[in-house]
């Protein structure tokens, strides 16, 4: 049986979402492996469901889902979407589990993230505020708080604990900022670890177990390739890795593994937050697509930036993830738009460049080089590939021999059915 990751392939917002809740029917385990609650995975059933932190494979019936090591998690924010999706009558029991390996998300992450932000000025990355920054860093610095921590009283205390005093001291002695109240604060972490233990386990001998058993996982991406830390925009990228080695790296999972890669590419760019964007488009333009594609951010309802298709990108991204497939989303989105226009090239100086640059100032110098492709009207309401208006399929055919990469999905609206699998099923 596959194991599938399901990867961004721009800077995130691509409509993970819909393709992994769509897949989830067919598959046995879902993985978050990265990210935190600055995702937001929207799934459109009978109601419309927005999800940071638990995977999409949530409102599925009996799918386990597994939120990884190397996810940073709001417990505030994870307990609250437990109670919603709950309250849609979904049966949790047994089916969700929290690595102990997972690190925390204080409040003090996220006030040291608005100050952080703050501080930066001009130059702020424009996060979403989520903390997120903040926890990996102390990750990093090896002195983050797990999950595992919050469960034997004594460990708790002393590593919260210790901890918030750090923040504490940050925040005044940096950004003269006081800190919320340490009592209050201990009280709480008191209230995750009751909270949070029935959902704690070992999510990397599950995953392991369930490849053993031959399952189908799909392991899923939050972000996109270009808000990698490492090979993203930096410094306007995220603090984990979006990519296919997001889930090799945090959850154990060996390379070889992986049976397929779906990059999820949206039929043209949006950003939210500062930092180089090639093909954005001119606001007139952009305010048409932002508009028919609701392109407002489902974790902090920012209007997105939105550009044209970038090749060049998706190309680099589809070697660094190694994509086997492409899923191309909101593709009605572009009916009667005029002139279709797809970035085929940059120009970065006097030279032409097919690399995406590795220098931050290349970035932003970089132009994008571009063709115009025929219009269609209407793509909206195909349920097949015959139902695609010629010139739509011509712009889908430009992207399959751009990239190299066959088209496996294509996703004309938010619903399950607005989906066409033009090779047969996935998995
Ligand atoms: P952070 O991840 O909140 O630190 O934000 C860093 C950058 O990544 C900002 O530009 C955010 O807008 C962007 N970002 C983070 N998560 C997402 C996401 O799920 N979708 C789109 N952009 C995101």
């Amino acid at each position: 049986m596959p194991v599938v990751a399901i990867i961004g392939a721009q800077w995130g917002d691509e409509g993970k979402g819909k393709v992994v809740d769509l897949l989830a029917a067919k598959a046995g385990v879902v993985v978050r492996s990265q990210g935190g609650a600055n995702a937001g995975h929207t799934i459109i059933r009978q109601q419309k469901v927005i999800l940071h932190l638990l995977p999409s494979g949530i409102l599925t019936p009996k799918i386990k889902c597994l939120i990884g090591p190397g996810v940073v998690l709001d417990p505030d924010a994870f307990i609250e979407e437990v109670k919603a999706v709950e309250a849609l009558g979904v049966d949790l029991k047994g089916r969700l589990t929290l690595d102990l390996r997972t690190h925390l998300v204080f409040p003090t992450h996220k006030l040291l993230d608005a100050c952080q932000e703050r501080a930066r000025g001009k130059e702020m990355i424009g996060t979403t505020s989520r903390g997120i920054g903040p926890a990996y860093a102390d990750k990093a610095a090896r002195h983050g708080v797990r999950v595992g921590d919050l469960l034997d009283s004594r460990q708790r205390k002393k590593a919260c604990g210790k901890l918030f005093d750090n923040h504490a001291a940050l925040l005044k002695g940096v950004f003269h900022e006081e800190a919320p109240d340490r009592a209050a604060f201990m009280e709480k972490t008191e209230f995750w670890a009751e909270t949070l233990k029935p959902f704690t386990g070992d999510t990397v001998a599950l995953l392991h177990d369930a490849l053993d058993r031959n399952q189908t996982i799909i392991l899923e991406g939050a972000q996109g390739t270009l808000l990698d830390l490492d090979l993203g925009t930096y410094p306007f990228v995220t603090s984990s890795h979006p990519t296919v080695a997001g889930p090799i790296v945090a959850m154990g999972i060996p390379p070889q593994r992986i049976d397929s890669v779906i990059g999820v590419l949206k039929a043209y760019c949006t950003r939210v937050g500062s930092g180089p964007f090639p093909t954005e488009m001119d606001e007139k333009t952009a305010k048409i697509v932002r508009s028919s594609g609701g392109e407002f951010g489902s974790t902090t309802g920012r209007p997105r930036r939105c550009g044209w298709l970038d090749l060049v990108a998706a190309k680099q991204v589809a070697r660094w993830n190694g994509c086997t497939g492409w899923a191309i989303t909101k593709l009605d989105v572009l009916d009667n738009l005029e002139p279709i226009k797809v970035c085929t090239g940059y120009r970065l100086g006097r030279r032409n460049v097919q690399n995406l640059p590795a220098g931050a100032d290349q970035w932003e110098a970089v132009k994008p080089l571009y063709e115009e492709l025929p219009s269609w009207k209407k793509s909206a309401g195909a349920r097949r590939w015959e139902d695609i208006p010629k010139a739509a399929q011509n712009y889908l055919a430009k992207i399959e021999s751009f990239t190299g990469v066959p088209i496996e999905l294509i996703s004309l609206g938010a619903s399950q059915e607005a989906t066409i699998l033009p090779r047969g099923e996935i998995i």
